[in-house]
């Protein structure tokens, strides 16, 4: 009988301790995800500062002494960084392939911003050898950097598989998207590292452009996604280097973005325009965004970030019902852009 009883006893206990442990393991998931949503949160609708963030590499604003370069500045997302940041008072080197253009844009600048410079330099990134690489260098050397924006970038014609894909495409993707990046970096690190040495009050900013084509393997994307996810790597990894040069890295992830090469010309809320994109670039410049697993990184755009939120938090970006989902999207744009070249013919 007192056996029987001692049974039930321990049994007893045993329930309340299990589903105790079980309540505590919920209520610190629970508050686990409580805090990811705060932080999300805290980034997107407090932290963000345009006006200071942009300070913080030209010491002070409209002064028009420091300089940025653009890649890929004549059009989209790059001639919006350039805007923004001679609006800003930054002097920009502007570079591109197009030297009318470039010219133009120059011109542009200098009669809206006339205490401002905007030099050109035409350069072709499909093509930048180990003497072009020098040449920039010696080019930048003359003017005081603070800030890279790593943005030129190329993307698939129209998606397509792997198999499919053409030596000259895949090549050209990453020879723009990795080769001249990193070509263009080295040639302009030593110049911003010496301007930030010369001015205790200074930071230097190297902000690369990356991509959700990357954030989620892109199946019919493949070499897009894969040179995009090099830059990822690279450019966090190298954080870690710069940093007591008092340089920062981001990363800047995007879904996409009204422009020539999304094809897309109607903004909607999960697609801005590159004004509305650039500006919460640099409010959110140091800030994860959504991008709150990765640091040196950031989903800055507010639609974007919840979007990357949930799938990090929900499924996971590796996930391969993402990855399906993902397959499927790119699929109907496939069939769609070969149904348009169709009709064409
Ligand atoms: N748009 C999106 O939906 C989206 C989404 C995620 C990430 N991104 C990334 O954001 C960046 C900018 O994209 P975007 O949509 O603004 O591109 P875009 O509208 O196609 O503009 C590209 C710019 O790069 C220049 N360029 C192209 N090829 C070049 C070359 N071989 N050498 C030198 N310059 C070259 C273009 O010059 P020209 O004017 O002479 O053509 C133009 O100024 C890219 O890195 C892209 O991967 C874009």
């Amino acid at each position: 009988m007192i056996g029987l009883e001692n049974n039930l006893i321990s049994k007893y206990i045993n329930q309340i301790t299990s589903s105790k442990l079980l309540a505590f393991v919920g209520f610190i998931i629970i508050l686990q995800k409580l805090y990811k949503v705060i932080r999300l949160f805290l980034n997107l609708c407090v932290l963000g500062n345009y006006n200071k963030n942009l300070q913080v590499y030209n010491n002070k604003d409209k002064s028009y002494k420091y300089y940025a370069l653009v890649t890929g500045c004549t059009d989209g997302i790059g001639l919006e960084y350039t805007k923004q940041l001679a609006s800003k008072g930054y002097n920009v080197i502007l570079l591109s392939r197009t030297q009318e253009k470039l010219e133009t844009l120059s011109n542009e600048l200098k009669q809206e911003y006339p205490e401002g410079n905007f030099p050109i330099y035409v350069l072709n990134c499909k093509n930048v050898d180990e003497e072009e690489t020098a040449k920039l260098a010696n080019f930048v050397k003359n003017y005081p950097l603070t800030v890279l924006i790593n943005n030129v970038g190329l993307s698939h014609s129209i998606p397509t598989p792997f198999l499919e894909t053409t030596q000259e495409e895949w090549r050209s993707i990453i020879d723009i998207n990795c080769i001249a990046t990193l070509a263009i970096t080295q040639s302009v690190i030593p110049s911003i590292k010496k301007t930030v040495a010369s001015d205790p009050k200074l930071r230097g900013l190297i902000l690369t452009m990356g991509s959700f084509g990357a954030l989620f393997p892109s199946p019919l994307l493949a070499t897009y996604s894969g040179s995009k996810a090099f830059l990822q790597n690279w450019s966090m990894a190298m954080n870690r280097e710069l940093l007591k040069y008092k340089i920062d890295t981001n990363l800047v992830l995007s879904y996409l973005v009204t422009s020539k090469m999304s094809k897309i010309r109607r903004s909607s809320l999960l697609i801005p325009t590159p004004k509305q994109f650039v500006r919460s670039v640099f409010t959110n410049l140091n800030n994860h965004g959504g991008a709150l697993e990765r640091y040196a990184t950031s989903t800055p755009y507010w639609s974007h970030a919840i979007y990357h939120f949930l799938v990090q938090e929900l499924f996971g970006c590796y996930n391969g019902m993402v990855n399906l989902i993902n397959f499927k999207f790119h699929l109907s744009i496939r069939e769609r852009a070969l149904k348009k070249k169709a009709k064409q013919i």
